[in-house]
């Protein structure tokens, strides 16, 4: 780009057939995480959570890159340069909107095509689920410049990762492939570039059959279970299923009037029809 992108140009995104595709969109900077990027993906994760034309929510990158993570310029040294409180605020608004991701209303999806780098990581991990190329290539390179992996980098990386893998990744600052990415359980499923973007349409597709209330109760239950213990989990997850009753009640019913009754479909194959449901 000749002329310096303003904010809103630092994330790109269109809403086709129910699915948001948002996209980093700093390629000539592979989508470092600036200040400008960080405000701008809050108000676009705003724009789209709660609108009816959106079910599933992808997150990608322009370019080469997925986000070659925080910007070594703008979020680490002109924020040093305005003091503890300029620091402050650019950790607010990065960690903020990864936050938002994590607990988001739609289902997410990770779709990493490329370079995914050290402050990548809290999105990564904030995505419900997460698709990588081959090609893609994954590091915490903050060891390689003199830092820790922070920002939540290393909690990723221990949350998903094992033990010793988890160390190895952290303290050599080596890059691993898609393929590695996948089987070290960084992400769901790798596959070659040109069939990325299919294979993530069709996983949006299915979600996107699914009652959208149990979605959200069932991604937000599997985040918290993580934390407590099982009579604690059965307890939590009892009153989360009450309240996800409340908000949809006739979703269930609809469920197993159409197993029971109608015997339309069967649940351990697949879904009840949407269609079908009262106010749907
Ligand atoms: N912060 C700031 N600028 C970055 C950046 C980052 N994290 N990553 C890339 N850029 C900039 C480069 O400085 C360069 O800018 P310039 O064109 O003004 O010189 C531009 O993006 C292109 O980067 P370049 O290094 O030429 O691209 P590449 O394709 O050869 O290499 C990377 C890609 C990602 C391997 C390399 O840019 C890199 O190592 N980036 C840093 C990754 C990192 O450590 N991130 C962790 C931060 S916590």
């Amino acid at each position: 780009m000749s002329t310096p992108r303003t904010e809103e140009q630092t994330v790109a995104f269109t809403v086709e057939n129910r699915i948001a595709w948002v996209r980093f969109n700093r390629p000539e900077k592979r989508n470092a995480m600036s200040p400008a990027l960080n405000r701008q993906m809050m108000r676009v994760l705003d724009e789209l959570e709660f609108r009816d034309d959106v079910g599933v929510l992808v997150l990608t990158g322009e370019g080469t890159a997925w986000t070659a993570g925080m910007d070594l310029n703008e979020y680490f040294r002109e924020t040093e340069a305005k003091g503890l409180a300029g620091t402050r605020k650019a950790q607010r608004e990065s960690y903020g909107w990864w936050r938002r991701l994590r607990w988001y209303q739609k289902p997410t999806i990770a779709m990493i095509n490329g370079w995914c780098f050290g402050g990548g990581y809290g999105p990564l991990f904030a995505c419900d689920l997460a698709f990588a190329a081959d090609e893609a290539k994954f590091g915490l390179s903050e060891i390689n410049w003199g830092i820790l992996p922070g920002g939540g980098a290393s909690k990723v990386a221990a949350e998903l990762l094992n033990f010793r893998h988890a160390m190895y990744h952290a303290m050599m600052g080596e890059n691993i492939d898609g393929k590695t990415a996948a089987q070290w359980g960084l992400v769901n499923e790798s596959l070659p570039l040109a069939q990325l973007k299919a294979r993530v349409t069709a996983v949006a597709e299915v979600l996107l059959q699914k009652n959208p209330v149990a979605l959200k109760a069932t991604k937000d239950a599997v985040r918290r279970v993580r934390e407590m213990n099982y009579d604690n989990a059965e307890d939590f997850l009892v009153r989360a299923q009450e309240a996800a009753n409340s908000y949809d009640n006739e979703g269930r019913k609809e469920g197993l009037r159409q197993f029971l009754d109608e015997k339309t479909y069967k649940p351990g194959l697949g879904a009840y029809d949407l269609s079908k449901q009262k106010g749907a």
